[in-house]
């Protein structure tokens, strides 16, 4: 018998209106992520990568279907018990960083440790201190390169320690040496503490390093229904 996965997407759909217009994005969407496995989700700009990694996330409802963290459904579930899940169960890393810029590089990545209700500052200076910025603790965002405020990014996502880690092009807006870098680092802290990886790139060959890809096409994965590696 399998594990209970990761991440299950059932029969997703994701439609806009328009002006009176329908955009249909998604277009029955199943896939699952089993626990420990890297997937990457590829396809080109507009094919619905970030609106199904924001649905994973628990961040965006699907019009249709549902998607179960560990077997619990996220958008059955009340608001709150999704803000929780959200929570505890995945760390998400946005394509554009979304720090505070009011806040600290220390205050960003407590943040969600705060909204937990379990501030730990030790720990997130820990995270700081192994993405490289143990020196840059107060300092503010646009005090940082893009490289670096990518870092702490990666630092909050992991404060409270999620199972499961979300990355939106994490690279996308970086140099391809400070891009690599980054997606190294992601791939050495996700390996370590063996957590589940799904990342969305447009660039092929970063795709190549995962376990698995992914790819979406006209709102439709490609290769038909993915029903993981078992
Ligand atoms: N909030 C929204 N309202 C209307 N259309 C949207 C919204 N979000 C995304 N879209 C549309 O959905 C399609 C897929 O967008 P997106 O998921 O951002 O694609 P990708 O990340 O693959 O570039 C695009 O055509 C985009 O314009
Ligand atoms: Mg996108």
């Amino acid at each position: 018998m399998p594990d209970t996965p990761a991440l299950e997407v059932k029969d997703v759909h994701r439609r806009y209106h328009l002006a009176g217009h329908e955009l249909h994005v998604l277009k029955g969407i199943s896939l699952r992520v089993e626990p420990g496995e890297k997937v990457f989700l590829c396809g080109a700009s507009g094919s619905g990568k970030t609106t199904l990694l924001y649905i994973l996330g628990g961040l965006e409802r699907p019009t249709e279907g549902d998607v179960y963290m560990s077997g619990q459904p996220m958008y059955a579930a009340s608001k709150n018990k999704r803000a929780q899940m959200r929570n505890t169960g995945l760390g998400f890393v946005f394509q554009n960083y979304h720090l505070l810029p009011e806040l600290t590089a220390l205050e960003n990545v407590m943040l969600p440790s705060l909204i937990k209700g379990k501030p730990t500052e030790s720990r997130a200076k820990e995270l700081l201190g192994r993405v490289g910025l143990g020196q840059r603790l107060d300092h503010l965002p646009t005090e940082l390169s893009g490289g670096e405020q990518q870092r702490v990014a990666l630092a909050r996502s992991l404060i409270n320690d999620p199972p499961i880690l979300l990355a939106d092009e994490p690279t996308g807006n970086l140099d391809a040496a400070t891009g690599k870098q980054i997606m190294d680092l992601l791939f050495e802290i996700v390996s370590e503490s063996k957590k589940t990886l799904v990342v969305v790139t447009h660039d092929a060959t970063l795709a190549e390093r995962g376990d698995r890809k992914l790819v979406i096409k006209q709102g439709q994965l490609e290769g038909g229904i993915d029903l993981g590696k078992s």
